[in-house]
């Protein structure tokens, strides 16, 4: 019989080396764990540095967009939202009274032109501004009202009978795509579609799953969007799956994608063909793909932090400068750029559960400094506003106004208004005080036939606008 011990003694040494093996193992798993980890912060740090360079351009666009023009856009407004949230909650430094302002115009603008969509009228921009308010005030956090059921009930009149929503521009890549627009129609009845319309929208949007599953996607913009209005739609998982592979093997050897076959690839493309994939399709960011495309953005990137993209949509409006570079190519490269910093943000851990709503207003008041401020107002700026003769800002701006700007007549109640619109911005172009004092005929206030304050007038607003911008509440 053989001495047990030495049995034991074997399996003993035999377990040690297993042990110090697997310690070794182990060790040198967790060495290379932590090498990747800091190999993944390096790769976060440096996409933080280079959306957030891409934020300062965007902003001060949107600041430069305001002092020249009023109307809501898709480029200076929804695109930036859009973007600009998605990076706020990634923990970029994001300037929220910027954004509000941006999303506070967009819903004023949009309520000034309520009754045109009531009557059904015609909309400049069509289903392309339509779907672009909606979309910007969705991302908001604006929640459906008379406004919002009167668009979805305007939609809803368009291309009657069809799988598909048409437009009146054609202006690639932004405003030239059938599922494009489908994709935002479908957007808006699918958040603010009254329950009461339920059928209605339901049967809209089984024809345009029909429409969508034989669309053939000539362009990027188109396969993109493809794939998102399917996604809005739902009950459509193998498709989407299937049309997300169709895209990926679009993409370059370069890393990006192209707008359409003859072209190059660019930030436009490539951003939203990103987007589209991980918000649209579920694909993954740390995907080969994702990781190649976001390289190329990188490699593309400029020193100041934007993207420019050639234009090649035929002008509608009046070209002006709005403090974004590229010159005539600054409208599709704010876009571009906006898209192409946000689908990097979406590789960046979220640092916050949702995103803020920007539905609280820009000027918040603690209760002691509203009533301060109130009683200043009725003494020091009320009698300008309501009783300045020719120069009188409630004279025009009653409740039927076309503008987004109500007043009652009544001090309380327009002073809640002024402030919750930003018209006490002594610095932003949303301001009273930059209206009145502007050079621009087209944006002066009272507008330029008419007398404008005088400067003890204007005087008074601007004492009264800097110190209450000093007493609101920080939201940052
Ligand atoms: C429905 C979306 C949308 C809205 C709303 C919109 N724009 Fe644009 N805008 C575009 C697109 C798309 C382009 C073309 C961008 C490109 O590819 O160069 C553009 C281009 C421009 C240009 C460059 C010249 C031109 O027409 O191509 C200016 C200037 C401009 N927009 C100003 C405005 C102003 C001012 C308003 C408000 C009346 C406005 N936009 C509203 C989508 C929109
Ligand atoms: C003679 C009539 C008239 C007077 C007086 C007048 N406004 Fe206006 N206001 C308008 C019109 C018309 C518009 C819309 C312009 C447009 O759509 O481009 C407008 C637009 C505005 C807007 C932009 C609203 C929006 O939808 O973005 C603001 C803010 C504004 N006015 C403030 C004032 C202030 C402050 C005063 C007083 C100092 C004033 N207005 C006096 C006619 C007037």
């Amino acid at each position: 019989m053989k001495n047990p011990f030495v049995k034991t003694r074997k399996m003993l040494c035999f377990l040690a080396i297993v042990c110090i093996g697997n310690w070794l193992a182990l060790h040198a798993n967790l060495v290379a764990a932590q090498e990747e980890a800091i190999d993944q912060k390096q790769a976060f740090a440096q996409t933080r540095i280079a959306v957030q360079k891409a934020i300062g351009p965007i902003e001060r666009a949107m600041v430069g967009y305001r002092e020249s023009r009023r109307c809501f856009s898709c480029h200076h407004h929804t695109h930036a939202i859009i973007g600009l949230t998605e990076m706020a909650v990634r923990g970029l430094k994001v300037d929220r009274d910027l954004l509000k302002i941006q999303f506070v115009q967009t819903v004023g603008r949009t309520q000034g032109v309520e009754q045109r969509y009531l009557n059904h009228s015609n909309i400049g921009g069509g289903v392309d501004t339509t779907g672009h308010a909606l979309m910007a005030m969705r991302t908001g956090g604006h929640l459906p009202d008379e406004t919002t059921t009167a668009m979805v009930k305007w939609i809803l009149k368009r291309d009657q009978g069809r799988g598909f929503w048409t437009g009146t521009k054609n202006r690639p890549p932004t405003q030239t795509s059938d599922a494009t627009r489908t994709w935002m129609c479908l957007d808006a009845l699918e958040h603010f579609g009254p329950q009461e319309l339920s059928n209605e929208i339901n049967e809209r949007k089984s024809k345009s799953r029909d429409w969508l599953l034989e669309f053939e996607a000539k362009s990027t913009e188109d396969a993109s969007s493809q794939i998102r209005a399917l996604h809005v739609i739902g009950k459509a998982d193998l498709a989407v799956k299937q049309f997300a592979t169709e895209l990926i093997n679009q993409q370059r050897d370069d890393g990006g994608w192209a707008q359409t076959s003859e072209m190059e690839s660019d930030a436009y493309a490539t951003g939203s063909a990103l987007i589209t994939l991980h918000q649209y399709a579920g694909r993954a960011t740390n995907e080969n793909f994702y990781q190649r495309g976001i390289k190329f953005l990188k490699s593309s990137q400029l020193e100041d932090g934007t993207w420019h993209v050639k234009t090649r949509a035929t002008p509608v409006q009046k070209y002006f400068e709005s403090g974004f570079p590229h010159g005539r190519d600054q409208f599709i490269s704010m876009t571009a750029t906006c898209w192409a910093a946000t689908a990097m943000a979406l590789t960046l851990p979220k640092q916050k559960k949702e995103s803020e709503k920007l539905t609280s207003p820009i000027f918040e008041l603690s209760k002691e400094n509203e009533t301060q401020f109130l009683a200043r107002f009725k003494k020091e700026i009320w009698p300008l506003v309501s009783d300045n003769k020719k120069s009188s800002c409630v004279r025009c701006h009653d409740s039927k106004h076309r503008s987004s700007l109500r007043l009652a007549g009544e001090a309380k109640s327009d002073f809640e208004t002024m402030l919750s619109n930003g018209l006490f911005h002594p610095k932003d172009p949303i301001g009273a005080l930059f209206l009145i004092t502007s050079d621009d005929k087209s944006l002066v206030m009272p507008p330029s036939k008419l007398p404008g304050w005088n400067d003890e007038q204007i005087d008074a607003l601007k004492r009264f606008s800097q110190d209450l911008y000093q007493a609101r509440i920080e939201s940052k």
